[in-house]
């Protein structure tokens, strides 16, 4: 294999603090929307994620059963928030360049509506920026992961509110003042086109609140555009040599036949993420918009320049986390449908093997998706994550993983065959470095990591870390540049 990968690559591994840190009554830190989520193994599997009724917030804090913080995995996550240290230096021996992660906004302002930040939370965050500076490793920060303060959805109703701009800009605000020093790299929001599928967790809205979801969805995405367009104007100024990205989750749609239905099924279906991109890359709303926004019967309430804002504070850079691809028909009820995250609909395609969850594994969809991006962009892109959620085994100390060697090497390889074809991509970091807590499931069961961690989906194990057989590996991809994919 010719090598095309850049020198100065950024590789590394991604993480997000909802489900790494733990720690979730430490420091002060306040409720998130994660750290509601329950997990109940007597449950089936397709009711894990089932979240507990919307109440007040301090209804949340006097209902839940705080001792047994088994139910909630993300309260608990990994224990990165005592262990970071050593969590780090194994990142620096696997010879990481850079580490995508996110601030708990939690940790900073506890409901959101605060008017003074949490010294206690900007702390932890300076030690942990200096730890990754203390190895030379670039850190990558997402503003908002899936992690916005619960209180902000009980009182404000989330996203759907404008108010929450104001919220989220003075976290904002007190994060680049105190780390503009530390950070370059910064991403104001991630999978934001996650809306159509968790709009809980993305904007913090409440399905049975809304009689028309649509209408709220588009809405509080307008917010997230106008959030965004802010950040970046604001970063830049106080950050000089900043780079603030946009962030999607990114699923390569084919058509499932060469039916004409299912090839114009499939481009309005590819499009829904694309919006996204399209408004933060571009700076304005796709000419598509009116028609799509006609008929989901949505009508944005656009602010005095709000549309000036997104003109002017385009995306630095395109990142977005790729898992799978699906295939898209117009008539679904006739075909089996593809399981999984899938933020678009989809049907199994033949042609692909899955994972244990469902995802369908396609690593050239991976060359087209960077081909797609760069084509209608030309932005420089980053992916932002990419791994195999799989259940790993511990035995004699050891875990061999050859099934996760396997996929992210042909992954790898299709992004040297993109950057042949002349995309400009500057950096990769690998889904869940080190184990963590499925954001989907809740589970820890579902590993991604280079590094195991011993604890199972109850919360007990001794949490010690072990190398699994992909940690060589992948120091010795960075070690080569990618040589050695
Ligand atoms: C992405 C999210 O959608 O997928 C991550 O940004 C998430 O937070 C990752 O963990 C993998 O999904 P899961 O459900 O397997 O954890």
């Amino acid at each position: 294999m010719t090598n095309y990968f850049p020198e100065n690559f950024l590789w590394g591994g991604a993480t997000a603090a909802n489900q790494l840190e733990g720690g979730w009554d430490k420091g002060g830190k306040g409720l998130s929307v994660s750290d509601v989520y329950t997990f109940n193994s007597d449950l089936p599997k397709d009711q894990w994620t089932d979240q507990w009724h919307m109440m007040t917030y301090d209804q949340v804090n006097q209902a839940q059963d705080h001792s047994s913080n088994q139910l909630y995995p993300k309260r608990l996550g990994v224990d990165f928030y005592h262990r970071f240290k050593a969590d780090i230096a194994l990142f620096a021996e696997m010879g990481f360049k850079t580490y995508r992660m996110s601030i708990a906004w939690t940790r900073l302002f506890p409901k959101g509506d605060e008017t003074e930040p949490n010294e206690a939370g900007l702390k932890f965050y300076d030690a942990l920026f200096d730890e990754l500076l203390k190895y030379n490793i670039i850190p990558l920060v997402s503003l908002s992961h899936y992690e916005m303060p619960l209180y902000l959805v009980t009182e404000y109703g989330g996203w759907s509110n404008r108010i929450v701009i104001d919220y989220y800009m003075q976290f904002a605000t007190t994060v680049f003042n105190r780390y503009k020093d530390k950070v370059t790299y910064w991403i104001p929001f991630n999978e934001i086109n996650c809306v159509k599928h968790h709009p809980y967790v993305s904007v913090g809205i409440i399905e049975e609140n809304h009689p028309n979801i649509e209408q709220a969805k588009y809405q509080s995405a307008h917010h997230q555009f106008v959030a965004s367009a802010l950040a970046t104007a604001l970063c830049h100024q106080l950050i000089p040599d900043a780079k603030v990205g946009c962030m999607i989750s990114y699923q390569l749609l084919v058509p499932y036949s060469c039916d004409p239905d299912d090839i114009q099924k499939t481009t309005e279906s590819q499009r829904t993420s694309l919006f996204f991109t399209d408004v933060l890359s571009r700076g304005y709303y796709p000419s598509y918009a009116k028609r799509l926004f006609e008929e989901k019967g949505v009508t944005l309430v656009i602010e005095e320049g709000d549309l000036a804002l997104l003109r002017a504070h385009t995306a630095d850079f395109i990142s977005f986390s790729y898992y799978m691809s699906s295939a898209i028909s117009a008539h679904p009820e006739r075909l089996e449908s593809a399981e999984g995250n899938l933020i678009t609909g989809g049907i199994k395609n033949p042609y692909l093997a899955s994972s244990k969850w469902g995802w369908q594994i396609d690593p050239k969809g991976l060359r087209s998706a960077l081909n797609q991006l760069y084509d209608r962009y030309q932005k420089p892109l980053f992916i932002a994550e990419n791994g195999l959620g799989a259940e790993d085994v511990l035995e004699d100390g050891k875990v061999h993983d050859s099934y996760r060697i396997a996929y992210l090497s042909a992954h790898l390889s299709q992004i040297n065959e993109a950057l042949h074809d002349g995309v400009e991509v500057f950096g990769y970091t690998a889904w869940g470095c080190i184990d963590i807590i499925s954001a989907s499931t809740n589970q820890i069961s579902k590993r991604y990591g280079f590094i195991y961690v011993d604890a199972d989906d109850l919360g007990q194990g001794s949490y010690n870390r072990v190398k699994k057989d992909s940690f060589a590996w992948y120091k010795s991809v960075i070690q080569s540049n990618g040589n050695s994919i």
